[in-house]
């Protein structure tokens, strides 16, 4: 069987033509598999590992879940504490000494040659959306522990130059409170004491969650939890791309440049309720038409950023230019009160997720948009209060790690079909990651993993079984130039 045809095209070219992509997904699987002829061999017992057992791992950690019929691991739930004892088990079988620190993030750390060098950090997320795949956050956590068992198999566990720790965090999506990032902020110190009080949509706070767990916390040992940056080497970070570049490059990995900036906003509109048969409509102040117009004018504003910035000086040319290549706004929550089909409402709350390459102009966009948006509320004669839940500017990967990723990267490929001819890509993401809130307190690096028709988010989520074993190779790879 012959290696996968790579094509080459840039990573812009192939950004644009995004929205052909779904219709080709099924055409560009022709090149999706390896040669069963290549260097590294899935059947023996380094390939099962690394391959067949982390397949497995997934599946089994994808059954872990809150919901019946879907899965569903938020913030401390009884099935991410499940998630998070079965990921113990398999750092324990890494070889690992494993612990539980008091946000819930679950560590597992090998010392290595020098328990006193700067440790490397690899992590990802065990918490889900809603309605999640597999594959978010779990591939990260998954194929650094195959990669790991791998060198206690070969006996090269303890000739590592230096400690090497492996954090499954655990909150990354924010689904319960919103905040995103609990774990990772917290090691990586940037959490504030407030986020211990900030509370579920059941008045439930984050203390009183991780106290139902029998985890105490207060602000002060919050604060021991951060890392001290002359401990840590760095932090490596593997995920489902989420996009659909890798897939129509042909690659199975490639390496992050950069992570897009994040805002996170919660819009409460309040009005009058009342009957709905008795208000005439020139007498209403109605809370859920005005929201409509405001999510109307916010996908306006994202779609066109330079109709509604460039002519009042608060954005710049080359952040309008950013801003229109890589602007995405979202309403993904809407709730109204009392919400019942014979009454106007009171009051109707949405979520805003906006995110972009450029911080400035993801700034401006805010501006624009709370500034619009209270004009229209003004109009109707509502009020309107923006609140910002959260805040993450824009990451760059470490040049030095994104090497060092793409010749891992390479050395994995290279093993799996023989011979690679064109050059690992390179792309940015638009998805959050826990590499974001670690950039804070170390370098970071990120390799991404090719995904199904760039399905995440959804059930649909999927990876080739040869993706989860590059993966693994991978990794293992860069884990080797550290011995
Ligand atoms: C996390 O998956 C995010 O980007 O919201
Ligand atoms: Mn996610
Ligand atoms: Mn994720």
């Amino acid at each position: 069987m012959a290696v996968s045809p790579y094509t080459r095209r840039s990573v812009m070219t192939i950004l644009f033509d995004y929205l052909a992509l779904s219709l080709l997904s099924t055409a560009a699987s022709a090149g999706y598999m390896f040669s069963d002829a290549g260097i590294s061999s899935r059947s023996d017992l380094f390939g099962k590992i690394l391959r067949d057992e982390a397949v497995a791992r997934l599946n089994e950690l994808g059954k872990v879940s809150d919901a019946d019929g879907y899965l569903e691991r938020t913030f401390m739930s009884p099935a991410s504490v499940r998630a998070g004892n079965l990921i113990r088990g398999w750092m324990e079988d890494a070889g690992l000494r494993t612990w539980v620190d008091q946000m819930g993030n679950v560590h597992g750390r090998v010392e290595g040659m020098n328990a006193n060098a700067a440790a490397l950090l690899i992590g990802s997320h065990l918490d889900t959306v809603v309605d999640a795949g597999i594959f978010d956050g779990s591939l990260g956590i998954i194929s650094a522990l195959s990669a790991l068992k791998v060198l206690k198999i070969n006996g090269t566990l303890g000739k590592l130059r230096r400690p090497i720790e492996v954090i499954a965090f655990c909150d990354e999506e924010g689904v319960r409170f919103q905040s995103t990032f609990l774990g990772s902020a917290a090691v990586a110190g940037i959490l504030p004491v407030t986020a211990l009080q900030i509370s579920d949509k059941s008045g439930v706070t984050v203390q009183d969650v991780l106290k139902e767990n029998s985890i105490e916390i207060s602000e002060e040992n919050l604060l021991q939890l951060k890392y001290d940056p002359g401990s840590v080497w760095g932090y490596v970070e593997v995920h489902i791309e989420q996009g659909p570049v890798l897939e129509q490059l042909g690659f199975p990995l490639g390496v992050v440049r950069g992570i897009a900036g994040q805002t996170r906003l919660k819009v409460t509109v309040r009005g009058s309720q009342g009957h709905a048969g008795t208000v005439p409509m020139s007498m209403r102040q109605d809370p859920m038409a005005a929201a409509a117009e405001l999510i109307v004018l916010l996908e306006r504003l994202c779609k066109h950023p330079k109709d509604f910035l460039s002519f009042d000086g608060h954005c710049n040319d080359i952040s309008t230019e950013s801003l229109s290549n890589s602007l995405v706004c979202t309403v993904g929550e809407i709730s109204t009160w009392p919400s019942a089909s014979n009454v106007i409402p009171g009051q109707v709350t949405f979520t805003v997720d906006l995110r972009a390459m450029d911080d400035m102009g993801r700034e401006s966009v805010i501006y624009e948009l709370s500034n619009q948006m209270y004009q229209i509320c003004e109009r109707r004669s509502v009020s309107c209060v923006v609140d910002r839940k959260h805040d993450a500017n824009a990451v760059i990967c470490d040049s030095e790690l994104r090497s060092q990723l793409k010749a891992a990267a390479y050395s994995a490929l290279k093993k799996m079909a023989g011979e690679i001819q064109d050059e690992i890509p390179a792309l940015m993401s638009g998805a959050g990651h826990d590499a974001m809130a670690m950039s804070h307190l170390t370098k970071v690096g990120m390799l991404f993993v090719r995904c199904r028709g760039g399905i995440s988010h959804s059930p649909a989520e999927h990876v080739l079984d040869d993706d989860v074993w590059a993966a693994g190779l991978a990794v293992l790879a860069f884990l080797e130039t550290h011995l």
